[in-house]
This record gives structure tokens, sequence and C-alpha cells, in this order.
């Protein structure tokens, strides 16, 4: 619909310079800059070389973005950002630029929770979220199942990793497999070629001792360590180590946690819907076995493809539409950058 507002998103909250442009529900242009190959020989992302990636990217990304949508910035009707959690010094560069384009255009801003922008991509591929649903949210930072009503009021928590993120334990295992950063993509590649039952990995708080407490809460390292374990006992004993092998039963160690537990959410709230988002959503291997398991239930699973899982600018463009067309006011033109963002903040305040 034409008379639609459009929304452009920018996100800079890890390694990916993100310029998204939305109209309602439509998605017109992702441009996107990623600093991923800077970081690689430090196996990880480095906060300052990030920062600097941004500020080299914002412009010529901005500009990609609306000679994509083949718009102007007069054109646009509103400015989402991220404005946390991620890098502080990476949020500020996004923040900073989404302010200059506010002002320079007499623009409205929204300074937006990237959490719940993973969410909200999803509606640029299905559609409006049916509510209530559940939403899994899985990435290099954060493991988190939410109730969500209305997301632009916000989330209910309902459980979250009590150690390392999903997307952590992919890239600290896919580290000491040698396999390199980031560590998600190549284990998904790698396990294609290996035997998911070959090693039996231990299943974090699913012991009937730990659910009483811990239902749909994640664990991530305790598994980390068992396969380092069992990584050094072959090197140790001369053995060859089946990397392949490790990385197919590591990933369905970590696959069927997040699956059992978020359908588990799901029957108990008595939710029909499950959207996963996140980087680790682009998970071959989790897409298949939620959609397996969730069918056997009535469940429908939503999940993005797999570019809009991973960082981009669509899904904080695609949280600002939501925003916008609720009504929220937008946030105010000293707005903060806010690291530790938490998620029942959906929005910073007008
Ligand atoms: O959402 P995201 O792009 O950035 C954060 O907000 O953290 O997620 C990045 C994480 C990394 O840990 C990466 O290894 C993981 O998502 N990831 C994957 C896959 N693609 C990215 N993990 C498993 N399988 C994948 N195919
Ligand atoms: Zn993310």
């Amino acid at each position: 619909m034409p008379d639609e507002p459009l929304v452009l998103g920018i996100e800079t909250s890890c390694d990916e310079t993100g310029v998204g442009i939305v109209r309602g529900h439509t998605l017109l242009a992702d441009a996107l800059a990623s600093s991923v190959d800077q970081h690689a020989r430090f196996g990880g992302v480095v906060p300052e070389v990030a920062s600097r990636a941004h500020l080299e990217a914002l412009v010529p990304t901005m500009q990609r973005a609306l000679d994509e949508a083949k718009v102007t910035l007069a054109d646009i009707d509103a400015i989402a950002v991220t404005s946390g959690p991620g890098l502080a010094g990476a949020l500020l560069v996004g923040v900073a630029a989404a302010k200059g384009y506010a002002l320079a255009a007499d623009k409205p801003i929204y300074g937006v929770n990237h959490l719940a922008a993973h969410v909200a991509v999803d509606t640029l591929e299905h559609g409006p979220l049916p509510e209530p649903a559940v939403a899994m949210l899985v990435s290099g930072g954060h493991s988190s199942l939410l109730l969500v009503d209305d997301l632009t009021n916000g989330v209910e928590p309902l459980g979250a990793t009590i150690d390392d993120a999903a997307g952590e334990a992919f890239d600290k295992v896919a580290r000491l497999l040698g396999l390199g950063f980031p560590g998600g993509p190549i284990i998904d590649r790698t396990a294609r070629e290996g035997d998911a039952a070959s090693i039996a990995f231990p299943r974090g708080l699913t012991a009937p001792k730990d659910l009483a407490a811990h239902r749909f809460d994640f664990s991530f390292s305790g598994l980390k360590t068992a396969v380092a374990r069992w990584v050094e006992t072959r090197q140790r004993d001369g053995e060859p180590v089946p990397v392949a092998d490790v990385s197919a039963s590591f990933q369905e160690a970590v696959c069927d946690v997040l699956t059992a537990k978020a359908i588990d959410a799901c029957l108990t709230r008595g939710v029909r819907t499950l959207v996963i988002g996140g980087g680790v959503a682009a998970n071959s291997r989790l897409r298949v076995l939620a959609e397996q398991r969730a069918v056997k239930h009535g469940i429908e699973v939503r999940v993005p493809r797999p570019q809009l899982c991973t960082d981009n600018g669509a899904m904080v463009a695609a949280l600002g539409s939501r925003l916008v067309a609720a009504g929220v006011a937008p946030s105010r033109l000293d707005l903060p950058a806010d690291s530790a963002m938490p998620l029942t903040s959906v929005s910073v305040a007008g």
C-alpha cells in the first residue's frame, strides 16, 4: 500500500553495518556491509575495529539502501536505529548517524531494541505475527524464550541462557575444532558430512532436577566443556579428531534442547505460533528439527530466510514500521546508546 509509512532502519550493534527500508510489511531495501573478515584472525569481534568499520561503511551503505529502494531521504517518514543491546562503541556510531539524518531531514527517530527487531523481521516474510506467539531468540549474545503478545508493547521473558549464548557455543566449539570464525555457519556446513548420533553430548538443563527451576532456561557452557574434553581425550590418545562427527553431534545437542524447550513453552502457554530469530535461526538443522517437532503438536513455526536471521538493517526498519503503525511516540533526539538495553524495553520512550 503506497500510503503506509516508509521507515528506514540502521543497525550497528555488532559487526554488520545494515540499512534497511520498509513500507508497511514490505521490504524495499536491505543494504549490508560486514567487518567480519577483519575479526576472523582474533576469533571474535574486536569492538574498536567494529566501530571504525561502521564509521567507514555507514554513509555508503545508507546510499545503497536509498538507491535500492529508489527513494531519497526526504521520502522517508521515520528513522529507526538500534539503541541496544550490543557493543557500546558500535551502537554509538549508528545512533549518532541516525540522529544526524533525523535532524538534517527533520524526521522522527525511534531508538529500538535489537532483540525485538530480530522478532519483528519475520513480519517482512510472513506478515503480521499472530498474537500471542512464543519467540525464541538465538544469537551470538542471547538465547531467550519470550511470550510476545503485542510486540510494540513489550515482551514477557520466559527463560534465557544462564551462561553462554547458543551462537557463542557454536563460535567457541568451532574455534576449538580449528574451523574459523564465525563458527555457526561453518559448523552447519561441516555437520552435513558427519553423524549426529555418533557422540552423546550432554543436553543442558533438561534433567528432571533442573527443570523445576530452569524449565525454559538454557545452559551451553557444560556442552562446550564436554566437546573440549572429548577432543582432548582423542588427541591425547593420538587418535584423529572426527571433526564432522563432533560438529554434527554438538549441533544436534544444541538444536535438540532449543527446540524441545521452545515447544514446551508453546504447549505450556497454549500458544500455536513459534517464531525463531537471531543468527542461530539460520542453522539448517534447527530449522528442520523445529518444524518436525512443532507439526506433531499443531504448532506453526515461522523462521525468516537465513539472510534476515543474522544482523541486518531490515529488522530494525521492520520494528520501526510496527511502532509507527501502532502510534507509539518517537524517541527524543537525545536518546542514548544502551549496551545493556533490557528486553522489556522495545523502544526508547519519547
Ligand atoms: O544475530 P547475530 O547475527 O548477531 C548477534 O546479535 O549476536 O548472530 C550471530 C551468531 C554467531 O554466533 C554465529 O556463529 C551464529 O549467529 N550463526 C549460526 C549460523 N549462522 C550464524 N549458528 C548456527 N548455524 C548457523 N547457520
Ligand atoms: Zn543480532
